[in-house]
């Protein structure tokens, strides 16, 4: 009998693919939205776009169930509320497709415990917590998975996501070396202003949805005048100069913001509000970031009023994910040596 071979996943399309996840874990800051979502709307006009809410990436820290279904439907709606085109765009549940989870046990069989270690991200969250779980430290070759599975070629993220994709790429070659050619060789795509949006309390740390305080962090869902509030009191620097530099961290991060939210380069900004003082530049970056995040805001509450479409639309794009991932799980097992699945 002739044993048929599955033909390579790379071959199978000459599209340039798009993948990227995003946590269902609390509420989404100005800084997802500027390493992520803003950028996810982006790069679906470039090929083919995969969208995936990871939830299995958050039960790697402590949660509470219920916080999590329904922050997985916020999360949808917000995806949407950003600009994704569900007729476009593949958004989709990390778990309703389960070839995430198998590929992330196959991918752990090369995956070393020293450069898993050495993870940045895993380092503070495991310093952070009393119990640390063991999927906090497989977490990124789950991310790897997630990428790899669907033949990538670019990743917009955020930079605190770049040692992540660094290792991903390794996994890669390192498998394509020792199994045969599996898997393309995704590039990351970080914005050119706000990769990094800081706490505006600290700005030498990131705004991040878990571990920046209240004020340090600009939710999208923020009301205006929690914004302006937030912005106001942002720590800034003595001077009154609005300039990007090593040594001005509160007030780079602001031009930063204010360029994410006005679409402007952070030059044109600079030069604009030159040395006319912070107060000035503050209540100008409070009403764009307001300006930005309204219609936002308002599709975003027309979206989550509705679970049951939100629901529709996700398990349109698990089914279709579950086509585009299906191929190179496949062959995975059988190049790592697996007998075949029967039918
Ligand atoms: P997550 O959910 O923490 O963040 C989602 C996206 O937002 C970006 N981001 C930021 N960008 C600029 N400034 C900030 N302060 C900021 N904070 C967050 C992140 O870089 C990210 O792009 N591990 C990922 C989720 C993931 C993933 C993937 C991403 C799982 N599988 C596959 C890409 C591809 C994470 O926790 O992102």
């Amino acid at each position: 009998m002739r044993l048929r071979r599955r033909p390579s996943p790379a071959d199978n399309s000459l599209t340039v693919r798009i993948f990227s996840g995003i946590q269902p874990t609390g509420q989404k800051t100005f800084g997802n939205y500027s390493g992520g979502f803003r950028q996810y709307v982006a790069t679906q006009e470039e090929g083919e776009a995969f969208f995936c809410i990871v939830d299995l990436h958050s039960i790697t820290v402590e949660y509470d169930p219920a916080e999590l279904r329904e922050s997985t439907l916020d999360l949808a709606a917000m995806l949407f509320a950003t600009g994704l085109d569900p007729h476009r765009s593949t958004v989709f549940v990390q778990s309703h497709n389960p070839d995430h989870a198998e590929a992330a046990w196959l991918l752990g069989a090369i995956a070393g415990y020293g450069e898993l270690r050495r993870m940045t991200q895993f380092k503070e969250k495991s310093a952070a917590h009393e119990f640390v779980s063991c999927g906090l430290f497989t977490y990124p070759v789950l991310m790897a998975a997630d990428i790899l599975l669907y033949q990538t070629d670019l990743v917009p993220i955020g930079d605190d996501q770049r040692q992540h994709l660094e290792l991903t790429r390794d996994l890669a070659r390192r498998f394509n070396a020792r199994f045969g050619p599996t898997f393309r060789l995704p590039e990351g795509r970080y914005p050119a202003a706000g990769a990094r949006i800081m706490d505006l309390t600290e700005p030498t740390r990131k705004m991040s949805t878990s571990t920046s305080p209240e004020m340090g962090k600009i939710l999208i869902v923020d009301p205006p005048e929690a914004i302006r509030r937030k912005i106001m009191s942002a720590v800034t620097d003595t001077g009154r100069e609005v300039r990007r530099a090593p040594d001005k961290p509160g007030i780079s991060n602001l031009v930063e913001i204010m360029s994410v939210a006005t679409g402007r380069p952070p030059e044109a900004i600079e030069a604009e509000y030159g040395d006319g003082g912070y107060a000035r530049f503050k209540a100008a970056v409070a009403d764009a970031v307001i300006a930005c995040l309204a219609p936002v805001q308002e599709r975003y509450r027309a979206l989550r009023s509705d679970p049951g479409e939100l629901e529709r639309l996700l398990a349109e794009g698990a089914q279709k994910a579950a086509g585009f991932s299906r191929p190179t799980l496949f062959a995975m097992y059988e190049r790592m040596g697996f007998t075949r699945r029967p039918d």
